[in-house]
């Protein structure tokens, strides 16, 4: 078996009798190819046998027709003894059908006859990769880019893969090159690579994929020559009026951009006076002729801040650098929030422009790339996470107010909007690195297109596709992932105080490795308590919420106990909901974090000869790494408070002094 195939990798139909089907279609071009081939590959490898291409007497007929009442992503399909058909709004509903009854078949839910239909929950599902110019790839940790390689676009058989993968989970964008846009990076608007990019994205249209570019907002001086990047400047309006027309002309499937701008020492409007507003507004005017949009992150902080100033707080500031310009982006501008206020931590609040802006387009930024979460060396499924976040009530209005109501515009009618996830893909064999953080990458697309999946449907999917609808494998891997993040969140900082990392890898526990550093991220443990207080009476952070969060996170007695030390500075004898000490409370949850991974590891030792040997390998010794690993996250953190307060844990286990 051939794993590099991920969740596409067909295997025989159990009890299925050897099948003779005929595609049939009036259709024809680049994506109805691609239909057709994707059938020729799964069909011989479920049933059998080769299916025939036009009508033939004594087969059963999938066909394949459009009807316009549908959206154009939408697929129905419809199943009965005599044939199948799928029907869309346009080609690349019909590939959506098709992947998705290739699922269903997979996954032994097309045996009898059934009529389902679904339509795209977010209009944009984007996958944002980091990847530079040189091949590596910025927090990537499944190997090399195989997009760049020194200073090359790359295009080959592998691209098609990935169009491939992307497209059979529903994504529907690709911004190829990473936010920070350095060295060569900033060529890519030119000729320069012009034709692999033409390439490529001639690959992504036969998968329905747009293609996007981040930019550096200085091009027209980095590339184009000129002595200013102001957005006011007239000639450097021009400079990007003439760069989108050539690359829309070239590209016809070309989306737009992406850009960090004034964030992390990343250039932006700022250096001129400018807004946030008066930059975007200026690139989506460039754009705006070939339907283009410019997506706008709003990672913007202070990343020079002195440990000593206890004032400034980094949460509050992504919130303050927008708020005031809700309502001035244009309408083909989508301002990029990640989920959390700070930095993809295993826990945060909802980040609070959720609930501030109400005239402005927004996506939500979720990581797959486990930069925080174990770096694809933990097992740490991040569906569970997404759900929460998704179905969180933000106030913003009488209704529709949750994070996926927002994001995916459908009861505002927004058109430009949606989800977006820093990529876990790189050109190992797997493309993930560990092989269950596939699921990740599956899951977020699955998610995309259906905004009300639960993390167990998708899972149990992505487990049948993957590894085979074995009874004990779908049981125990499921269990795993299920128990993953909980697990992650357990053994690390503990309830939301986030950091305590090894600076710059960002792996590994390293409690006051961030804390007298310029970032923002402090913990300031003493002897008797822990945490900023950013309610009313510390920072304000909880303020930028509105009613009843404001009131919610801003006491210790009704702030949400999982986000306690993200909001408050608390005493280590403070009284949990459970009855223990706080500092108990972390003691505990650090030792059953690592008894899951035990138990983890246990429930993936018993698929040895269940699984593809590679691939149970490559997962076992990453779990064993784990185990290991989260033993020195338990006791990295339950030392350095043992030490702190001289309280020992109440049950007597072993914690180093
Ligand atoms: C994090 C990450 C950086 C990245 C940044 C971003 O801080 O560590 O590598 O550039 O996020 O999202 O822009």
């Amino acid at each position: 078996m051939d794993y590099t195939k991920v969740w596409l990798n067909y295997r025989p139909v159990k009890s299925a009798s050897a099948q003779v089907f005929s595609l049939c279609t009036q259709e024809k071009g680049p994506i109805i190819d691609n239909i057709f081939a994707e059938f020729d590959t799964a069909l011989p490898a479920m049933y059998g046998i080769v299916p025939v291409h036009g009508y033939k007497d004594g087969t059963i007929p999938i066909e394949l027709s459009l009807d316009t009442v549908l959206h154009a992503e939408a697929y129905r399909i419809e199943k009965n003894e005599k044939k199948i058909s799928i029907t869309a709004g346009a080609h690349v509903g019909l590939l959506y059908g098709t992947f998705a009854l290739l699922r269903f078949m997979q996954t032994g839910k097309a045996s009898a006859d059934f009529t389902v239909e679904k339509s795209p929950s977010n209009p944009l599902r984007m996958a944002n990769h980091w990847d530079n110019m040189d091949g590596s790839i910025e927090r990537g940790y499944s190997g090399k880019s195989f997009f760049f390689a020194d200073d090359k676009v790359i295009v080959n058989e592998r691209t098609r893969d990935y169009a491939r993968m992307m497209a059979s989970v529903g994504i529907n964008a690709s911004v190829i090159n990473n936010v920070n846009v350095r060295f060569s990076a900033p060529f890519l608007l030119t000729e320069r690579y012009r034709k692999p990019l033409i390439e490529m994205a001639k690959i992504f249209a036969g998968y329905g994929i747009k293609l996007f570019l981040s930019v550096n907002f200085a091009s027209p001086v980095r590339v184009g020559g000129l002595d200013t990047a102001d957005p006011l400047d007239k000639n450097v309006q021009v400079w990007w009026r003439d760069t989108c027309k050539d690359i829309f002309e070239d590209i016809p499937n070309f989306g737009g951009f992406l850009v960090k701008a004034d964030s992390e020492g990343e250039f932006g409007p700022f250096a001129y006076g400018r807004t946030h507003a008066e930059g975007a507004n200026m690139l989506a005017d460039a754009v705006r002729p070939y339907g283009g949009i410019i997506v706008w992150r709003c990672f913007v902080y202070n990343c020079q801040q002195d440990w000593r100033d206890n004032i400034t707080d980094r949460a509050c500031q992504s919130y303050l650098n927008f708020i005031e310009l809700d309502g001035k982006f244009a309408d083909n501008v989508i301002l990029q929030i990640k989920n959390g206020p700070v930095d993809f931590q295993v826990r945060e609040p909802v980040h609070p422009l959720f609930g501030g802006l109400k005239h402005t387009n927004m996506m939500i930024e979720f990581q797959i790339a486990q930069e925080y979460t174990g770096q694809q060396r933990h097992v740490c499924y991040l569906l569970p996470e997404f759900r929460e976040i998704l179905d969180f009530k933000t106030y913003n209005g009488e209704e529709f107010d949750t994070v996926k109501d927002l994001v995916s515009g459908k009861n505002y009618g927004y058109k430009n909007c949606g989800m977006a996830a820093v990529m876990n893909t790189g050109n190992d064999k797997n493309w993930t690195g560990h092989d269950l953080a596939a699921a990740n990458l599956y899951g977020f697309g699955r998610l995309a297109y259906e905004d009300t999946l639960t993390p167990e449907e998708i899972a149990q999917e992505w487990i049948a596709l993957t590894f085979g609808n074995e009874s004990q494998v779908m049981e125990n891997v499921q269990k795993i992932l299920m128990m993953s993040w909980p697990a992650y969140e357990k053994y690390n900082a503990p309830l939301g105080i986030g950091w305590m990392v090894n600076p710059n890898v960002h792996f590994g526990p390293n409690v006051d490795g961030y804390e007298y550093d310029r970032w923002g991220t402090y913990h300031r443990i003493s002897h008797s308590a822990i945490g900023r207080d950013r309610s009313s009476r510390g920072t304000g952070y909880s303020q930028q919420y509105p009613e009843p969060l404001a009131s919610m996170y801003d006491q210790i007695e009704t702030c949400p106990e999982e986000l306690l030390l993200f909001f408050h500075r608390v005493r280590f004898d403070h009284i949990m909901s459970t009855g223990e000490t706080l500092l108990q409370y972390i003691y505990n949850t650090h030792f059953e974090g690592v008894e899951d991974v035990e138990k983890m590891l246990t429930m993936w030792e018993t698929l040895k000869d269940k699984i593809e040997p590679e691939s149970y390998a490559r997962v076992l010794e990453r779990m064993q790494f784990q185990l290991e690993h989260s033993k020195e996250w338990r006791d990295r953190i339950n030392t350095y408070l043992y030490r702190m307060t001289e309280i020992p844990d109440a049950k007597g286990r072993k914690i180093y002094d």
